[in-house]
């Protein structure tokens, strides 16, 4: 005799809190930079071309440390801290994987990354009017 069971995924959306209330004040010519160069920086790592892809991510690193002094200035918006720390760690983990040569574990990096630019927009970038 088969049973089936049949397990019934409840889905819990947690993402019920809206927080734009944090006074952040990041700059949209910022963004646009990390923008840019994260594309480039998933182009250079999908070409294998190292020394560009080191030079983004040197780049990227500095822009995430800006980032996070905004999120510092802000009243309350410590996951904004987080997730700047979060995606300066993730560009400095592809730097030392390009530096090893190892590409396709650059590549996983940059999606994580690609990963925590969405979940800090969730909750910090005010909804298009
Ligand atoms: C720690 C938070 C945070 C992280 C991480 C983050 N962003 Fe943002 N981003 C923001 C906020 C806040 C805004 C809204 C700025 C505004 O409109 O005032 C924004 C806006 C943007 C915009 C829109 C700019 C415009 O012209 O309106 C782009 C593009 C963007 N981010 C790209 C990225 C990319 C790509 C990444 C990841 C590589 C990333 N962001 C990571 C917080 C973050």
């Amino acid at each position: 005799m088969r049973r089936t069971l049949v397990v019934i995924g409840i889905q819990l959306s947690l993402a019920a809190a809206v927080v734009w209330a944090a006074d952040v004040d990041i700059s949209t010519d910022l963004m646009q930079s990390i923008e840019d160069t994260t594309k480039d920086l998933d182009s250079n790592v999908a070409l294998k071309d190292g020394q560009q892809a080191l030079h983004d991510a040197k780049a990227l690193a500095t822009l995430f440390d800006e980032v996070e002094q905004h999120f510092h200035q802000a009243s309350d918006a410590p996951r904004g801290v987080e997730l700047s720390q979060q995606s300066h760690r993730l560009v400095d983990a592809v730097a030392s994987k390009v530096a090893a040569n190892d590409f396709d574990a650059a590549a996983t990096s940059v999606d994580q990354l690609e990963h925590t630019c969405k979940q800090c927009h969730q909750l910090y970038k005010p909804p298009k009017p």
